[in-house]
């Protein structure tokens, strides 16, 4: 049974979710958590098809709570959430659960040219979810969506060694501009979009060459920090929140490593480049995983 000091579990296909993490480890610097990154069966999103994201979801899951008693579940990852999130509620309906979407709705009310671009997998782009959200919030804005086949992978690759090659770095950014240019004309006049929704974990890690391809004025928009607020809402609403050491409660600003765990199905260097690189936590926090089939009852109940 769940305490208020068990840790938080998030996870996602590999380490983009890592961008949720960080916002998680500023807005909640007192919890602890596990992270799982199904880099052994990463991406998604280009052709993975729903049942085998549902499949993985569920076993990943099942995994965290069985082995790490977690209090709530993050899925860090829109093509998980948009696959799985309804299914996973419905199978374990004790677990609370929270998702990512694509940052539609906030896109449509802060967009001046009620023009707005999204980056997203294609399992995402096409999901039923997206397509309501779209709808939902047709009235204050068009969407333009551009499913970016091979940009997660690309990422995903790039923390094998502790620093992208060259040629890593140059098919990240060509990448980024073909989406970009596909997707049509950004700026601030009529018709151009101003906003650019990154509606996948991973591209929050390039944000950087996005910037330079469409230039400082154009918004991008990810969802870490509204879902970290929101993963509080939900703990304090359970009573779930884990007590604050008051000695060190004033100075503590972010979960420390000694809090965190990152786990992963793929390669272990990959998983503490990344985490290195990206959220400055050492190898030591970085263990292999192996994570089966979710149990048969689970998976056909
Ligand atoms: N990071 C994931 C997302 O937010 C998925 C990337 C993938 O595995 O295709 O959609």
């Amino acid at each position: 049974m769940p305490t208020p000091q068990s840790p938080i579990g998030i996870f996602d296909s590999g380490v983009g979710g890592l961008s949720v993490l960080q916002a998680l480890r500023h807005e909640l610097p007192h919890e602890q958590f596990v992270y799982l990154a199904d880099s052994g069966n990463a991406p998604y999103g280009d052709a993975r098809g729903d049942a085998f994201v549902q499949e993985r979801t569920l076993a990943i899951a099942q995994h965290l709570c069985q082995q790490h008693d977690i209090k709530i579940l993050v899925i860090a990852c829109n093509t998980a959430t948009a696959a799985a999130v309804e299914l996973l509620r419905q199978q374990m309906p004790e677990l609370p659960v929270i998702g990512v979407e694509p940052a539609i709705k906030p896109a449509s009310f802060s967009s001046q040219t009620h023009h707005v671009g999204v980056m997203a997998t294609r399992g995402t782009v096409s999901s039923q979810r997206v397509a309501r959200l779209v709808t939902e919030h047709s009235q204050r804005a068009q969407f333009h969506l551009q499913a970016c086949d091979g940009l997660a992978k690309a990422i995903e690759r790039s923390t094998e060694q502790p620093l992208p090659s060259d040629a890593e770095t140059t098919e990240i950014r060509a990448l980024c501009a073909n989406y970009t240019q596909a997707l049509g004309q950004f700026g601030q006049k009529t018709g151009q979009m101003d906003t650019l929704v990154l509606g996948c974990t991973h591209y929050v890690f390039v944000k950087d060459d996005l910037r330079a391809l469409l230039g400082p004025d154009i918004q991008l928009l990810d969802t870490g920090a509204p879902v970290a607020r929101q993963t509080r809402r939900m703990l304090e609403q359970r009573s779930l929140l884990a007590a604050e050491d008051h000695e060190s409660a004033a100075a503590q600003e972010l979960a420390q490593p000694a809090q965190i765990q990152l786990l992963t199905t793929g390669a272990l260097p990959a998983l503490q480049a990344a985490a290195q690189r990206w959220l400055d936590l050492p190898a030591q926090c970085c263990s292999h995983v192996n994570v089966p089939s979710a149990s048969a009852s689970v998976a056909t109940a």
